[in-house]
Formats: structure tokens, sequence, C-alpha cells
């Protein structure tokens, strides 16, 4: 065991307005946990979200919206180095080193690249796009990141950025930390609350399907109280035979810390209807604070934005010194500094 703490690194894109409840028990959730005991770095990848087609009136918003969701949900700006990626240059300037050294080959067998394009043909796509996984490893490769937890469908992309790594590295001398592929454990998948068969996300075929953390609490209680139950009416964690009261038992579990078998020993005998009662209470008592604490942040711009120019500053504290390495080991001249 070394004294220093692993530094782990994450990054979530600003594409929505707002969070749902998958991405928080998914993903926020996991982040505020391991901001006490790892060195974290988490950012804003909106070099990542001009990608693909977006929307130049709404980005800024959604990056705040974003930022402040994650704070409000315990995202510590003083524990966590905690910032906006186009805040810091370096992210830009490792990435174009990197597309150097990546073969044009390698970068089209990137499978995230080919299902995007499938449909729409490689010419809708943009140079940006193809480059997405180089960028992606620049972020990690600058802050020499041990850890980065990401859903399995990142897996690739980190593959990429170990294979990266290990060449500069060999060509260039000892430079960066070669990230650790696990995937940190999958922690409970929320499903749609309609279709439990898919897992929930922005672009369900219902809106009820989806819980929106910064929608209204009742709307909220509301889509519990609708969601989609099995046959029969035994209250039972079994996710093959009971895929819809198994996804109200985790959220359940995920948001009290209680675990799945005490509240199947507490729902023993009663109905689908008292779980979905008291699950939807739940939420209420979970969306509203969250929400207060989003629109107090976002109510107050100037201070946001004061924090997550003090996450940049910390975060380019670190990427300045990993670039200027990568700099002067490819040969580049360093230019003289001003004044003479
Ligand atoms: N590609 C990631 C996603 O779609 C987001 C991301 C960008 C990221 N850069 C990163 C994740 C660096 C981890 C590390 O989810």
């Amino acid at each position: 065991m070394t004294a220093a703490r692993q530094r782990i690194l994450s990054g979530v894109k600003p594409t929505a307005d707002s969070l749902h409840l998958g991405n928080y028990i998914g993903a926020v959730r996991q982040w505020v946990a391991m901001q006490d005991q790892y060195e974290a770095v988490f950012f804003i990848p909106d070099l990542h979200a001009i990608t693909v087609d977006f929307d130049p009136a709404a980005l800024a918003t959604r990056t705040r919206t974003v930022a402040a969701q994650y704070i409000a949900a315990g995202v510590d700006p003083e524990k966590a180095i905690f910032f906006v990626q186009s805040h810091v240059p370096e992210h830009a300037e490792l990435a174009w080193v990197l597309n150097c050294l990546t073969g044009f080959g390698e970068a089209s067998r990137m499978t995230q690249f080919k299902d995007k394009t499938a449909k729409s043909g490689s010419d809708a796509a943009t140079l940006g796009l193809f480059a997405y996984p180089t960028l992606m490893a620049a972020d990690i490769l600058l802050y020499q990141a041990d850890l980065v937890p990401v859903g399995e469908d990142q897996r690739q992309h980190l593959e990429l950025t170990r294979t990266l790594a290990n060449r500069f590295n060999t060509r260039f001398g000892e430079t960066f930390t070669v990230p650790e592929a696990t995937i940190l454990k999958e922690t409970a998948k929320i499903y749609d609350l309609q279709n439990p068969a898919a897992k929930m996300s922005k672009t369900g075929e219902s809106p009820n399907g989806a819980i929106q953390l910064l929608e209204d609490p009742k709307i909220a209680a509301k889509r519990i109280k609708s969601a989609v139950t099995d046959d029969g009416t035994e209250i039972r964690f079994d996710a093959e035979a009971k895929p819809g009261v198994s996804n109200l038992l985790t959220i359940y579990s995920s948001l009290t810390g209680r675990s799945i078998a005490e509240l199947e020993e507490a729902y023993a005998g009663k109905m689908y209807g008292h779980l979905k009662v008291d699950l939807a209470e739940v939420m209420v008592d979970f969306v509203t604070p969250l929400r207060a604490r989003t629109a107090e942040l976002l109510d107050d711009p100037a201070e946001l934005d004061r924090l997550l120019a003090h996450g940049a500053q910390r975060a380019r504290a670190i990427a300045s010194v990993t670039l200027q390495d990568v700099y002067n080991k490819v040969g580049l001249l360093a230019p003289a500094t001003a004044g003479r």
C-alpha cells in the first residue's frame, strides 16, 4: 500500500436538462461515495457534447444545470476537483497529440463510432465524432488517473486509452499512468418504469418510464404509482419473473439503504399498491430537497460559475504539468517566456 490515495476520474455529458433517477443511482451516487475514498476528478465533457448535433442556445445552460445537480446531489467542489472540460484547454491540446499517434484504422474500429454512423452514414459524421475516443483518452491521461468508473459501453474507449498510454510511454519514455480498465462494480441498474425490460433512459418510449430529478415531486410520485407491475401479487425480488416489482424494490433499497431482503420481509403479505404508495413517499422525500438545492444553485449563476472556475484552476495545475511533459518529450519547441 502506498500512502497516496488513488486518483479516480469520470465525466458525464450535459445532454439532458435533468438527470433521471437511473443516472443518480447508477453514477452520481457512486461519485459522491468515491470522493471520500479517492482523490476524485469529475468533469462535464462539453467538448464531447458538440461532437454530435447540439443546440448552441441550450448548451451553456445545460452545462450549468448538470453541474448544479451534481453539487446538489453531494459532489463537493472542495473535496473533488469538479470542472467543465472546455475551461481546461489542455484537454483539446493533448487530444491533438494523441490524434497524431492513433491509427486511422484503429479509430475506425471503435464500435460506438460505427454504431453512431451506421444509420446516417459516415458523411454525416464529423471528424470530432471520429476523434471522440482520443479526446476521452486525453481527459483521462492528463490527470494520471488510476481508475475510471464508467459504464460497460465505454469499455472499448478505455482500452484505447490504455493502448495510447502504453504506446506513448514506450516511444517517448514513462509519461502516463496506465488507467485500470476494471470498470467499477455495477451498482443497481434502474429500469424503465413502464417497460422494465429496458434501462431507464432519457430517450425511453414513454415519459412516464423515467423520473426526472428536476421535475415536480408530485409527478415523480405519480410515475411510481403508475409503474408497470407483474402478474401475481407477491412482493419479491425476481428479475426474471417480476421485473417491475424487482425494479421498484431496487429503487426503494437504493434510496433508503434498507436491504432487499428486509424490504421483502416488511412487505410480505402486502399488495403491490402498498409498496408503491410507500415508495412514492420515499421518492418525494428524496427529490424535494435535491430539487430545492439545485434551484438555489441555479439562482446564483455567478456563485456556481465561481465554483467551476475554482475546479478548473485546480484541474489546470495538474493538466498543465502533464501537457508540458508531453510537449517536451514529443520535441515541440518550448516558447521563450515573454518579456525577454
Ligand atoms: N464518454 C463518456 C460517456 O459517454 C463521457 C466521458 C468523456 C468520460 N470523457 C470521459 C468518462 C473521461 C470517463 C472519463 O459516458
